[in-house]
């Protein structure tokens, strides 16, 4: 973990202003009513539907208040330490921050950052969340040693036949944008994607469907991997 200096008076203060954003919503006329922490899980049919323009709004000043301190304004992290959300997919970070909430997501910055975060944060503004950092526009990608650059696109669009790697491609998308709940990889911190591929071949971030394919990558393969995603 890289130095967060004001690591713990912040996370107070960011809670004690997401408590205050929560209350201030509980008392809200949404409909139907629905007890602020009750954490029922969303209806998946009803998952992409319509946000009203009053939780729009929250949605907005949760992440320009909250959010903002480790995401970045407008969801462009300057640290690689906190991912960036802008252009991320909807789908796949509602289900993410359901999964810090289920504490199936459960490395070592999942449990330290967002675990408290996602408990707090009331299940209304799970998608109208995921829906205002999907709709930013994406970082711009940030160039890296050619040659290793070269070496992960081949590997992203190929895999590695002999080893049974499949090419990730496949599911993430030829440019890396994503699709649904296969998240964007393109433009994202290199640092934390590969954080992320560590995590996942060690179980720790409970990705059944990850987790068979990122077990064989080599640490220079990941790293070519990432080089060439954090350039798109
Ligand atoms: C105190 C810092 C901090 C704050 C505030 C914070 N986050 Fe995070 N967030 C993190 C870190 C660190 C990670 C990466 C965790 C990991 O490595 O597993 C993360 C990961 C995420 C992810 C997963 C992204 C991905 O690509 O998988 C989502 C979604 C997310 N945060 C949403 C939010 C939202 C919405 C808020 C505001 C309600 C928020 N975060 C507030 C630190 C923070
Ligand atoms: C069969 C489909 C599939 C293939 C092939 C695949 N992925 Fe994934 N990947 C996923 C899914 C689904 C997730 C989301 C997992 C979750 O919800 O926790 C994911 C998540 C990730 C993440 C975490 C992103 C984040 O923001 O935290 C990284 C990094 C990643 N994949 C890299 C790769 C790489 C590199 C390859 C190729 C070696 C690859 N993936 C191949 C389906 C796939």
């Amino acid at each position: 973990m890289i130095a967060f200096p004001s690591f713990p008076g912040s996370t107070l203060r960011t809670l004690t202003v997401l408590a205050a954003l929560l209350t201030g919503l509980a008392s809200m006329t949404i409909a139907p009513a629905r007890a602020a922490g009750s954490a029922a899980e969303a209806d998946p049919a009803t998952a992409s539907a319509p946000i009203s323009p009053a939780l729009a709004a929250t949605a907005r000043t949760v992440a320009a208040q909250v959010c903002s301190s480790c995401h970045g304004g407008n969801g462009i992290s300057v640290s690689p330490e906190f991912p960036i959300l802008a252009s991320q997919q909807r789908d796949y970070l509602a289900a993410q921050l359901r999964a810090f909430r289920a504490r199936s997501r459960a490395e070592p910055d999942a449990h330290d950052y967002m675990w408290g975060m996602a408990t707090m944060l009331d299940e209304r503004l799970v998608e109208p969340l995921a829906a205002y950092y999907a709709g930013q526009p994406a970082a711009q990608g940030r160039p890296g040693d050619p040659a290793l650059v070269a070496r992960g696109d081949a590997l992203f669009h190929n895999g590695l036949p002999e080893r049974g790697v499949a090419a990730c491609s496949g599911c993430h998308g030829a440019d890396a944008t994503g699709n649904t709940v296969f998240p964007r990889l393109a433009g994202q911190h290199a640092e934390y994607l590969t954080r992320q591929i560590v995590a996942i071949q060690g179980k720790l971030r409970d990705s059944p469907v990850m987790h068979g394919i990122v077990r064989e990558l080599k640490p220079d393969e990941i790293q070519a991997l990432t080089a060439w995603l954090a350039s798109r």
